[in-house]
């Protein structure tokens, strides 16, 4: 987790060079991550933005500094994704159902209904080769996918009773920007309706559409219960999210286990050469206390 952290940390660091001050004040002022959402601080998003925040912040002993803005109060679904490409800001963790506005679909094979049973086979897929070749779909739009969350099952909602396919006949529904949602409700006869997911109540309210489908933290945290009279326990799908930053300019290369012993042979003859100098029983006994092989 840690390692996580700082890796996470340093990523969004790198993300920033050329944003900082001027160079007298860069090396005192701390590296400032802005992380926009668009959920409640109260609910797993929020949460974990909320901890990646306390932990960044003390693993790098304040040098970074992570500003949480939750509840679109920076930017809504599509705009927070543009704002991360122009550099407004720094982190984001959208859900997999926002990439294909930036021409990333393959996120919205997570949209699929009833493609996952449960969370620990969701696990096996983004924690495995599949999970880390959809994160590297990211590099070609300029940004660095560092890491999946949670939020968890969808549920649907309305002002009638949906409790058979044909109950969905004509009702408008709003979607999030994918296009599996999109076939989704299309194919149970329903009307889909893209829409920001900080406008979901007022619509609802407004009656510019009958009902949504989403998680219950979220439907609960945006207080839709006030709005709609059934919520139908279907678990049909599922709303995760992607951790990313923008790429900085730098590439970071990782060694392969045989570059890396390259790399620690070629520099052992330091050992010898600086012996006389640092002085040898030091050098043993810093290696006695570290407990460290330079070669492992
Ligand atoms: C989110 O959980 O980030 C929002 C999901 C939605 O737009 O419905």
């Amino acid at each position: 987790m840690r390692k996580l952290i700082l890796a996470a940390a340093s990523a969004a660091a790198l993300a920033l060079t050329g944003f900082s001050a001027g160079p007298a004040s860069a090396a005192d002022s701390p590296i400032v991550i802005k992380f926009s959402h668009v959920v409640a601080s109260d609910t797993p998003k929020g949460k974990a933005a909320d901890k990646f925040k306390e932990l960044a912040e003390k693993y790098t002993n304040g040098k970074v500094k992570v500003e949480i803005y939750p509840n679109s109060t920076l930017y809504k679904d599509k705009e927070e994704l543009e704002a991360l490409q122009l550099g407004a800001v720094q982190m984001l963790a959208p859900s997999n159902s926002k990439f294909g506005p930036i021409g990333i679909k393959e996120f919205e094979v997570f949209d699929l209904p009833y493609i996952l049973p449960d969370l620990k086979t969701l696990r096996k897929v983004t924690d495995g080769p599949l999970g880390a070749r959809l994160l590297k779909l990211l590099d070609s739009k300029g940004m660095t996918g560092l890491a999946y969350w949670d939020n968890g099952f969808k549920q649907m909602s309305a002002n009638k009773k949906l409790l058979e396919p044909a109950d969905y006949k004509g009702l408008k529904f709003r979607i999030q920007s994918s296009k599996v949602l999109e076939a989704q409700f299309r194919t149970l006869g329903a009307i889909p309706q893209v829409m920001a997911f900080s406008d979901v109540y007022q619509a609802l309210q407004t009656g510019v559409v009958d009902g949504q489908e989403n998680t219950w933290s979220n439907i609960y945290t945006q207080k839709m219960h006030e709005v709609q009279k059934y919520m139908t326990t279907t678990n049909h799908g599922y709303i995760g999210y992607v951790v990313v930053v923008k790429t900085g300019k730098t590439e970071i290369l990782s060694l392969t286990p045989e570059q890396d012993e390259a790399m620690r042979k070629a520099m052992m003859p330091v050992y010898k050469d600086v012996a006389s100098r640092v002085g040898q029983p030091l050098i043993d006994e810093f290696l006695k206390e570290t407990g460290r092989s330079p070669m492992n």
